[in-house]
């Protein structure tokens, strides 16, 4: 058809009904598989119209209403191309590009030095910008018809011919089917990102490798995507055929029809690098993977001016963030036991700086992606860190020729031979093989307990139950000396861990990489090692003193006892890996004299209580003691400065052998001291 096609179409009532009902399929395949209305609306409601008053039942007019979408893999032609960015990852590059701008907009051939009308231009509207995150997912064009319709969703291909994805991108609950209400004659176009949420991914991530892959599957499968189509979401950030003037009133409108659009700001050149490095900081929190921010010139009509090259427009340009993929060489895995009795394999890698990160770990996920991968000692590998998700390795780049790693055949934590067991990914997907513990119950409420132990006798604010039980889970804490190993990139990515909390919880840990020998030994979580008990033995030397007493020195000491002395050695011999470990994390120091001795009060003492206290507990009150400067003993012992007797002990006719032991010393010109319960209460703490 030639020249205006509303001429041709004046009177359609002198049409041959063939004709109207030829003429009707032809705009109809038009609008819906091309987006393309060749004639007015009014012309095309008068073709429909007429063949509709001379046979309401011709099979043209069932075909019309619904679009047709076209089959996945269907080529698109873009009435626009859809072009690529310009890239620069420096801010004197992103200053390069800006100064090339004015130069452009002020007609310039070339711009010898513009620094300050730069920033005076910066200033104006015709020099603002618009910056947004540049997320890493497929772009996607949807067209919609003059009703505003969804007729077709198309990925971007090579930049001229797209794939059709319109069946797939219709089940996107954000990719608005209907707009509001459409003022455009020649149909709209929004371009966008299509990308699957990281929330969305962890739930597979140990089947998958990387997100945008997926997304793309997904996208264009034709039956039996991986994963449910309706997972993936959809960020519009252009808007076409609409003739706004500014990309800012494009944002806004794209949003008032109902997209959901990346969170974007209008910023000024000189604030480039703060929007740059808070959409940096952002991305922690962020459902989509960035890698960099796009900065474009509000002004559409200077945007247009500037023109395009064969690759990107100059009126934008895309800054990058710092690689969030690199290799590295493999040292080791590690297989760390989750509280479910799951053993996990972990990379331990060589320290690569990740998105500005130093990575030494990564999580393998499970067997199965242990073995698919085919890890050894001395592979380089390539890992990625993606927001939201802990650093994962990709691939193996070189393998090393050391033999390939095996899983361990007993639970490093416990011992108990361990079992494989095929557990369904609950997604229809296969199965993956999944290495436990062979006692799940005692192997992991052992370590838990004294993880959590550890924390609250260095009263490590902040690891309650939830959090040590995630910390174990996720295999980043084994026993107390993994924790001077998080870093803040471990923790960001768990379940409810906030910044506020990530940060406390490491200024608790630092706080802890310094701690008095008491409590050092009490955290230990040895049964026999109290807190007055650890209070003795540390005002006999130091931590290596300590190590070194044998059952003969601690029975000695304040006579513990037999029992209570052979609990400490081979309690102090049963932790010997731990306290190794953290003496690379932890510094040991001696408490100030003032405490040790105590400034207070009871400062000298050495206190041991006997008999039945009315006024509180044995505990409290050797608490008590040592909150008051002194040492509380178990036993009398030549070093026992005040025996303090409760009930009516003092004057039973058969006294107990604390008493007859303090007596005798007494006898023998010891230094030692009786004192009734309810004398010493009333003395040291005003009420008996
Ligand atoms: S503006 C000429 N804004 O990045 C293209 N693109 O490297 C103008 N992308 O294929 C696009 N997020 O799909 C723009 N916020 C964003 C973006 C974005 C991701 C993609 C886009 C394009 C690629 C260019």
């Amino acid at each position: 058809m030639s020249g205006d096609p509303t001429k041709d179409l004046a009177d359609v009532r002198t049409w041959t009904t063939d004709a109207l009902a030829g003429r009707l399929a032809d705009l109809d395949e038009a609008y819906h598989r091309r987006a393309n209305s060749p004639v007015p609306d009014a012309v095309y409601d008068r073709i429909k119209g007429e063949l509709l008053r001379r046979d309401p039942k011709h099979p043209a007019l069932a075909a019309v209403g619904a679009p047709v979408d076209g089959e996945p893999g269907d080529k698109v032609e873009h009435a626009q191309a859809m072009l690529s960015l310009d890239k620069c990852t420096t801010l004197d590059e992103f200053w390069a590009w800006y100064r090339g701008c004015l130069a452009g907009a002020t007609d310039r051939a070339n711009s010898p030095r513009l620094d300050d009308e730069a920033r005076a231009w910066s200033q104006t509207p015709l020099g603002a910008l618009v910056a947004l995150p540049k997320i890493d997912g497929l772009a996607c064009s949807l067209r919609y018809d003059a009703a505003g319709r969804l007729v077709r969703a198309a990925t971007r291909g090579d930049g001229r011919i797209g794939e059709d994805v319109t069946a797939n991108a219709r089940k996107l609950s954000t990719v608005v089917q209907q707009l509001p209400a459409n003022r455009f004659a020649g149909g709209l176009e929004v371009r966008g990102e299509i990308y699957l949420p990281l929330s969305r991914f962890a739930e597979v991530a140990d089947t998958y490798a990387n997100p945008r892959n997926l997304a793309a599957g997904t996208l264009k499968a034709k039956d039996n995507p991986a994963i449910d189509p309706g997972w993936l979401a959809f960020f519009a950030y252009d808007l076409l055929g609409a003739q706004l003037p500014t990309e800012s009133s494009k944002l806004e409108a794209l949003a008032g029809m109902g997209f959901a659009v990346p969170s974007w700001r209008r910023v000024c050149a000189p604030e480039a690098q703060a929007a740059f490095d808070g959409f940096d900081a952002a991305r922690p929190a962020d459902e989509f993977e960035a890698d960099g921010i796009v900065l474009r010139l509000d002004d559409c009509g200077l945007a247009q001016r500037l023109g395009v090259t064969s690759h990107h427009p100059r009126g934008a340009i895309a800054w990058k963030y710092a690689a969030s993929a690199d290799t590295t060489t493999l040292q080791s895995v590690h297989w760390s036991v989750a509280r479910t009795g799951t053993i996990t394999p972990v990379a331990l890698v060589a320290p690569v700086s990740l998105s500005g990160a130093t990575v030494t770990r990564a999580t393998l996920h499970n067997l199965s992606n242990l073995r698919r991968l085919g890890l050894a000692p001395g592979d380089v590998v390539e890992i990625v860190r993606r927001g939201g998700v802990i650093p994962h390795v990709e691939r193996v780049v070189t393998p090393s020729a050391a033999p390939r790693c095996a899983p361990p055949t007993h639970c490093p934590s416990c011992g108990t031979a361990t079992r494989v067991v095929a557990r369904d990914d609950g997604k229809g997907g296969k199965a993956v093989e999944i290495l436990m513990c062979g006692d799940p119950a005692n192997c992991v409420t052992a370590r838990q307990r004294s993880l959590l132990h550890y924390c609250q006798a260095l009263e490590l604010e902040g690891f309650g139950d939830k959090v040590v039980e995630t910390l174990i889970d996720q295999g980043l804490c084994d026993n107390p000396a993994d924790l001077y190993e998080l870093t803040a990139e471990d923790l960001r990515p768990l379940p409810r861990f906030g910044e506020i909390l990530v940060g406390n919880l490491l200024g608790q840990i630092t706080r802890t990489r310094r701690v008095e020998l008491p409590a050092f030994l009490v955290a230990l979580g040895i049964a026999a090692l109290g807190k007055s008990t650890a209070q003795l033995l540390a005002s006999r030397g130091d931590l290596a003193a300590v190590r070194a007493m044998t059952l003969d020195d601690i029975a000695q000491l304040h006579s513990l006892g037999d029992k209570t002395a052979a609990a400490i050695v081979s309690g102090l011999r049963d932790k010997a890996g731990l306290v190794d470990a953290l003496l690379r994390h932890v510094e040991v120091v001696q408490p100030a004299a003032a405490e040790m001795a105590g400034a207070g009060p009871m400062a000298g003492e050495v206190v041991v209580f006997t008999g039945a206290l009315s006024s509180m507990g044995r505990r409290d009150a050797q608490q008590l003691v040592v909150r008051l400067g002194g040492i509380a003993g178990d036993s009398v012992t030549a070093e026992t400065t005040l025996l303090v007797v409760g009930g009516d002990e003092l004057d039973a006719a058969e006294p107990s052998s604390k008493l007859k032991k303090a007596r005798k010393l007494q006898a023998a010109g010891g230094a030692i001291r009786i004192e009734r319960a309810d004398a010493f209460f009333f003395r040291v703490q005003g009420s008996p």
